[in-house]
């Protein structure tokens, strides 16, 4: 926002979005739209209210129920795909109608796409938008728009909140100072959404502190 983006925040969850707007500068070009982005109708109809767009960040996701392959559900398993991957596959989709030359999507991935333990529905489908990010920015250069991803490590959100204490005490020990802030991931879309940034095309920017590279080992 400070950049000059008239920020529209949209999520299923109206009391998200409140807790938003109430923690963010009064000043600040900041609107929301309550909907759910696996529902087409709701996104085309917010899409509408907006005219153009530059900027694309595919954010929502779900983590899903903490379980093995051996024990998960067909419908928690449906439940996280719809979400992670049906999501984004629309959002993009109708958002690039209204995207010009130098418009730019950037899909929130995650570094668990890699390996996932205990969820590995979640890791599955954030494997699946590195390939659709990758499709994706292929297809849409010829338009001049850019698609590109993150991966976040462990961020300090809601969706940590279902951890054991174990996993907080690894956490803790892996990173320097426990799950990152959402500052760190929302420097590294800032970069991508940049001019400079909007020459990468594909790529997905993986920030975890190098928790990724198999540190347990060393
Ligand atoms: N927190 C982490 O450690 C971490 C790590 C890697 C990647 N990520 C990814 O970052 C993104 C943001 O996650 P977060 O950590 O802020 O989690 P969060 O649970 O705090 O926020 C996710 C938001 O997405 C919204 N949402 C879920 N399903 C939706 C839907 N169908 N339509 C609209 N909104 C929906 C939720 O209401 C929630 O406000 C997700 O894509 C997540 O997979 C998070």
């Amino acid at each position: 926002m400070e950049d000059g983006w008239h920020v529209v925040a949209a999520d299923r969850d109206s009391d998200a979005l409140d807790a938003l707007v109430h923690s963010s500068p009064g000043s600040a070009p900041l609107s929301t739209e309550v909907m759910d982005v696996t529902d087409r109708g709701a996104v085309v109809a917010a899409l509408a209210r907006l005219g153009t767009l530059d900027l694309l960040v595919n954010n929502a996701g779900i983590a899903g129920k903490r379980c093995a392959v051996g024990t998960i559900s067909e419908a928690e398993f449906r439940d996280v795909l719809r979400v992670n991957m049906l999501g984004i596959f629309i959002a993009s989709q109708e958002a690039v109608r209204r995207m010009g030359k130098g418009g730019a999507i950037v899909n929130i991935a995650s570094a668990s796409y890699l390996v996932s333990p205990n969820v590995p529905h979640y890791g599955m489908t954030k494997g699946a938008v590195v390939g659709l990010t990758r499709s994706m920015a292929l297809e849409f250069r010829r338009h001049g728009i850019s698609v590109n991803a993150v991966g976040p490590g462990a961020i300090d959100t809601t969706m940590q909140s279902a951890l054991s204490d174990e996993q907080r005490a690894h956490l803790a020990r892996i990173y320097s100072d426990g799950p990152m802030p959402p500052d760190v991931i929302a420097a590294a879309v800032r970069y991508l959404a940049s001019s400079e940034g909007r020459r990468a095309r594909g790529q997905m920017l993986i920030v975890d502190e190098g928790t990724s590279l198999g540190i347990d080992l060393w």
